[in-house]
């Protein structure tokens, strides 16, 4: 069996979290074992979501849980949003990048949602409510869409302390010349 990895949270303003994600190709042992320790990290984080760039790569993979039971693990792999439906529905988001920040987001309450799970099946199915909200949030983070975007001025206002502390935190982190080379490395 392939070697488990162990994953850190990515946080905000971390460039890897702007990059649009590659499909999923191969349907492997690898994939499973990425897919066995981002749930890991989401739990341990006590996250209900959790997309891979998250973790560092730059991969069509969702997981979600937004549960205790761990027979409600959901996995999407290449998802596409065929339809976003339903009465719009404000709800206070957070996100593991954006550690104690929760803002205001509207988001249609439904979603209708291609994708292919573990074993390389392709599925269709529409999701309501939470399950919903989380699927919306997390394949966001696929096409580099963060949640600092779907805020509104307002909330944006509201959080720029907050913001702007993780990014004075993020600077302190790397001084510039490893921002640069990690920078080239990641081109
Ligand atoms: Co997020």
């Amino acid at each position: 069996m392939a070697q488990i990895p162990e994953f850190e949270v990515v946080l905000y303003p971390d460039p890897v979290l702007r990059k649009v994600s590659d499909p999923i190709v191969h349907f492997d042992e690898d994939l499973r074992s990425v897919v066995a320790a981002m749930f890991a990290r989401m739990r341990k984080s006590k996250g209900v979501g959790l997309a891979a760039p998250q973790v560092g790569l730059r991969q069509r993979i969702l997981v979600l849980n937004p549960s205790e039971d761990p027979n409600n693990d959901l996995v999407l792999v290449n998802p596409t949003i065929l339809a976003r439906t339903g009465e719009r529905v404000v709800f206070d988001e957070g996100c593991l990048s954006f550690p104690g920040i929760y803002a205001e987001i509207t988001r249609p309450d439904r979603c209708t949602v291609r994708a292919y799970d573990l074993s390389g099946e392709l599925t269709e199915r529409e999701y309501d409510g939470f399950r919903s909200r989380i699927i919306q949030h997390e394949h966001d983070h696929l096409e580099g869409v963060l949640l600092v975007d779907r805020m509104t001025p307002a909330e944006k206002l509201k959080h720029k302390p907050a913001l702007e502390e993780l990014v004075a935190r993020y600077k302190r982190a790397r001084p510039p010349e490893a921002a640069e080379r990690e920078a080239v490395r990641r081109e």
